[in-house]
Order: C-alpha cells, then structure tokens, then sequence
C-alpha cells in the first residue's frame, strides 16, 4: 500500500477500505505519513466526503489508537456534552459545573481551538496551572472525587484526534461532516460516559451553515453513538450572534464565572437548558424537574464553588487569570439599530489577534479577545463604544461595519 495511491483515490471520490484508511492515519500518528500527505488526504475527504461505512471504520481507528476508559467505576450515570464550535461558546465551563454539583457525574474529554471556533482546553489553559493533560487514573479519581473532569486528548485518550484536529486546524480542512463527526464521537466514545448531550451549533460563526447539514451531522453522531450503545441527545442551536460578550480564552473564562455568580442573559439560559437536559438524562427525572434543581444550584453560588473547586483540583490559580492591558474601543460610525453581529467575523478577528492559531506551532495569547458592549436589537449612536479589543500591540485597524451591522 502507498500513501499517494491512497490520496489520489480520494482525489477521485472512490471509497477506502478500512485497511487503507489504518495505512494512511496509523500512519500519520506514527510519522511514517508526512504532514503535507495527511493534509492532502484531509482536503480530499473534505471535498468529496466519506460513506457512512468510511465514517465507521474510521472513528474505530480513532478509538483504537488509545484507550477507552472505563468509567464502571464511578457510581452513577456519566453524561458528557460537546458542542460543534462557535465563537464565544464557553457552555462547558458553565454546564459542567452545574452539572457536577448536582451530583451528576461529568467525564469531558475537550479540544483546543478549531479555525476561527475557540475550544475549551485553551480556555482552561488561560488559567494559570490548570493541568489539561490527565492520565486516565487521574481522570477517573477526580470525577469520582468532585464529579468533574475535563482533559484534553493525550497519548493515552484518543490521540489520533489530538494530532489530525491540530492539522485541520492550519489546513482548512475543519469544516467536514465526516472529520467532524469522527472527532467529535471518537473522543466521546473514549471518554467513556454512558450518555452524551450534542449541540449542533448552525449559522455564519458556526461550522454547519445550513440547517440541512447541520442535521446532516447530528443524524450521523447519533447512528455512531448508538452503534456504541451510548444514549445520545442532539440539538442544533443558534451560532449567528457570537455566544456571550467575551470572545478570547481568559476573557470567555471570566464571562463564564459571572455566569455561574448570577449574571443574566441568553447564554445563561442556553446553559440552564443543557445543563437541565444533561440532568434529565442522568437522574431520569424530567427536564422540568431538573431544571428546578439547576437554578437552584445556580442561584445558590453551588456551581459557582464547584467551579472554583474544579479548578483548583485541575492545579488552576483563578486569582492570576488575566488580561492583556492594552485596550482599544472601537466606536459606531452610524446611529441606528443593532441588526447583526457578525460571529464569524468576530471568530476571524479574535484568531488575527492570537486568541488561536494560524500556524500548528503558533502559542496562544491567552490574554486577547473582544468584549461586545452593544447587542442586538440595541440602538446606538455614532462614537458609541460597540466593542472592546484587549489586544498585543494596539497597531491595528478595524472597520466597525465589518463586526456590526446597523440599519
Ligand atoms: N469539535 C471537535 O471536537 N471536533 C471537530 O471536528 C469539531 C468540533
């Protein structure tokens, strides 16, 4: 077997065995398949897709270049979440929290950031400490001792993903239905929970931008999910308006924390909503029910100190979590009303100001990003501040039209 045999019959939408498919990816992670190969074969499968029995086999192959934890260990039933990407998505630092301090066993194993998507492991990494790199001991005792973990994709946990995502991150080869969904369920199939909650996140800041591949996908996660006998639940929500206020790793971490401390707005009520589903699923109670017991823990300050707790576990300092001092606002030149927010221009921006990476080695600045100040439906005024950037150096020009449109 070759590896250009292999990409040329991709090339030329014809379908790869699964012996072919080990060839190329057990390759790739064990170096014998070169960076610029793999990126070729990835644009290939982009462009022409995979068949449901190419996606099969290869979230095994996933699955299979590490190792499945078994959770039987930890009483109760495990649920874990995943979102597909947005810009400004900090919903696992809210839901998980929530979730945990109910009782309700939460093994989440994330990824970093993906095109112009932030992820969580570079958000917790913006904490100073913060440990993402569990071994699989580790990941078991800390649920089972506080209800909540949350690692990245180590040598032991899914690693093939942990190296084709930091590929498709630089290539632009993100945006594949079949990539997608092989990275998404190989990493929750491994995490090892008994149920999963899905967002399928649709529109511009989103990677699905139509509602017909954005079921597309979920339809695909769930066939994977229940091949594996795991209960999963699918929803597709709005990623037109950036997520929250803050976009940027600690700025999202800090958004997160006012959340948990009482700060009302819609991202709130899309994590009561998750976080009521993921209980449901867990205590077999109804969702109405569990929304009851997740305001609770909300309003009470619980899942704010399980929060606090969890990141403490995970080595974090929250007390040097930072910011970059640098500051610009950036001021309206029309008056009107807010209509759009652009998401995935905001995505763009925060990777251009080093939120993410362009560049498989390129470090994260962990201290940039945006704060929205004017939302949607607003009215504003010219030289009202509609955003602020916390940026490296402030040699940067930024045309307000291009993140806002007002009629
Ligand atoms: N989230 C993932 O974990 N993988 C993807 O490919 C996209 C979103």
């Amino acid at each position: 077997m070759n590896i250009v045999e292999i990409i040329n019959k991709k090339r030329e939408n014809k379908k790869l065995s699964k012996e072919e498919l080990a060839f190329a990816f057990n390759g790739y992670l064990e170096e014998s398949v070169k960076d610029y190969q793999m990126s070729s074969l990835l644009m290939a499968i982009c462009i022409n897709g995979m068949s449901d029995e190419e996606i099969f086999n290869l979230v095994d192959i996933f699955i299979k270049s590490g190792d499945v934890l078994d959770l039987s260990e930890i009483p109760g039933i495990k649920v874990d979440k995943h979102s597909t990407g947005g810009v400004g998505d900090k919903v696992t630092l809210i839901v998980g929290p929530i979730v945990a301090s109910l009782g309700v066993p939460v093994p989440k194993m994330s990824g970093r950031g993906l095109g112009h998507t932030g992820g969580t492991i570079d958000k917790l990494e913006s904490i100073p400490g913060f440990n993402v790199n569990l071994e699989e001991k580790e990941f078991i005792n800390q649920v089972k001792k506080i209800g909540l973990a949350v690692t990245g994709q180590t040598k032991n946990l899914c690693p093939m993903d942990k190296v084709i995502y930091a590929l498709r991150d630089v290539t632009g080869t993100v945006a594949s239905i079949p990539l997608i969904a092989v990275s998404i369920m190989s990493k929750k199939i491994a995490g090892g929970a008994d149920k999963i909650l899905l967002d399928v996140k649709l529109g511009d800041g989103a990677l699905m931008k139509t509602r017909e591949d954005a079921k597309k996908l979920a339809d695909i996660m769930e066939r994977i999910g229940k091949f594996y006998g795991k209960e999963v639940m699918c929803e597709i929500t709005d990623m037109n308006t950036p997520l929250g206020d803050n976009i940027g790793n600690a700025l999202e971490v800090m958004e997160a924390m006012d959340i948990l401390k009482g700060k009302e707005c819609f991202l709130r009520d899309l994590c009561v909503d998750e976080a009521s589903k993921m209980v449901s699923m867990s205590k077999g109670i109804s969702v109405y029910a569990a929304k009851e017991e997740v305001l609770e823990t909300l309003n009470s300050g619980k899942a704010y100190d399980k929060f606090l707790e969890f990141v403490k576990y995970q080595g974090g300092d929250i007390t040097k979590l930072s910011v970059s001092n640098h500051v610009m606002d950036i001021k309206s030149t029309k008056k009107g009303i807010i209509s759009k927010i652009k998401a995935l221009n905001f995505g763009i921006l925060s990777v251009t100001l080093g939120a993410g990476r362009v560049n498989k080695e390129d470090k994260i600045d962990y201290g940039v990003g945006i704060v929205i100040k004017k939302h949607l439906n607003e009215s504003v005024n010219i030289g009202d501040t509609l955003c602020t950037l916390y940026v490296k150096d402030l040699n940067i020009n930024i045309n307000p039209n291009d993140y806002f449109e007002i009629i």
